[in-house]
């Protein structure tokens, strides 16, 4: 097994990441792996720790808006939030999240909306949930040149259909429906696919089932990549965390402490202290009170 290069060295040496280096990646059995980003200093820190995809997730509505589900999220919002990423991350691939609403009504609606992604976002591709009845929207925006990445088993914008956050696939029947959604998206032309919240023997068979990649959320470690929400990971969205997160920090408590120490140093008069104080020539302060007495 080869050693990883260090984090701080990858970005300087790695190429752009393209639909086909993921295509590469999976013939190769090399893990993908992905996060979400909606800002220019988090773009920027995960390119440079060498992530292969960001997502400008549709998850930016609850964790960084702070509404209860993706629902209300819109086109500019999601336009505003692809284009600060895009100026932070420069190799890894780019991928805008269409929020509701933004494709499902028609397929010329879904492949204009797919476009500003790319010409007015910075991306290099787009997400839609659903299955087989995305299947003629995504061959209408991929024969615009535009990749699609799909989106199966728990989709958060039809939570209000799905009754709640909840895992999917876990009948016989669910799951052979899921399977076939996989495989209509492949021959659509999807270049990869989101498995979320299904379950881990299930994800495992439709990865073997697909010749693109799949990435997984609570799908178990048998997908060909894993993708998780930032704010989760970072530990930086303290509403819930879903049970198949692994907290890697605690940014809320972090933050909390930090904005805790600075109102006590306001209060106490701690800060600021000498060294963020801009200092006056003697000489030009004597001229001042000389002036004005
Ligand atoms: O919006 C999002 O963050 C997502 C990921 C959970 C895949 O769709």
């Amino acid at each position: 097994m080869s050693t990883p290069a260090p984090i701080s060295t990858r970005a300087n040496v790695r190429k752009k990441v393209t639909t086909l280096t993921l295509r590469q990646k999976k013939e190769r059995g090399e893990p993908i792996s992905m996060l979400t980003a909606y800002d220019y200093p988090t773009a920027l820190a995960m390119d440079q720790a060498g992530v292969d995809v960001i997502l400008v997730g549709d998850s930016l509505a609850m964790v960084v808006l702070g509404y209860e589900n993706t629902l209300p999220v819109t086109m500019e919002e999601m336009l505003h939030h692809s284009r600060a990423v895009a100026r932070g991350a420069k190799s890894a691939l780019l991928i805008g999240d269409m929020p509701f609403m933004s494709y499902q009504v028609s397929v010329e609606e879904a492949t204009r909306n797919a476009g500003r992604f790319l010409q007015q976002g910075g991306m290099d591709a787009v997400k839609l949930e659903g299955g087989r009845e995305r299947a003629e929207a995504v061959r209408c925006i991929t024969s615009a040149g535009i990749p699609v990445m799909g989106h199966i088993g728990l989709t958060p914008q039809s939570i209000n259909q799905l009754g709640g956050f909840r895992a999917q696939g876990k009948t016989a029947i669910a799951a052979r429906r899921l399977v076939e959604d996989a495989l209509v998206l492949e021959e659509a032309g999807c270049f990869s696919l989101v498995l979320e919240s299904v379950p881990a023997r299930l994800a495992e068979l439709i990865t073997r089932k697909l010749s693109i990649p799949t990435i997984g959320i609570g799908a178990g470690v048998g997908c060909d990549g894993q993708v998780l929400v930032t704010h989760d990971l970072l530990g930086l969205f303290d509403r819930f965390t879903p049970k198949f997160v692994k907290k890697y920090a605690d940014f809320h408590g972090e933050m909390q402490r930090a904005v805790t120490d600075y109102i006590e140093d306001v209060e106490t008069r701690r800060f600021p202290a000498q060294e963020h104080t801009v200092e006056m020539d003697d000489k030009e302060w004597d001229a001042l009170l000389n002036d004005i007495d």
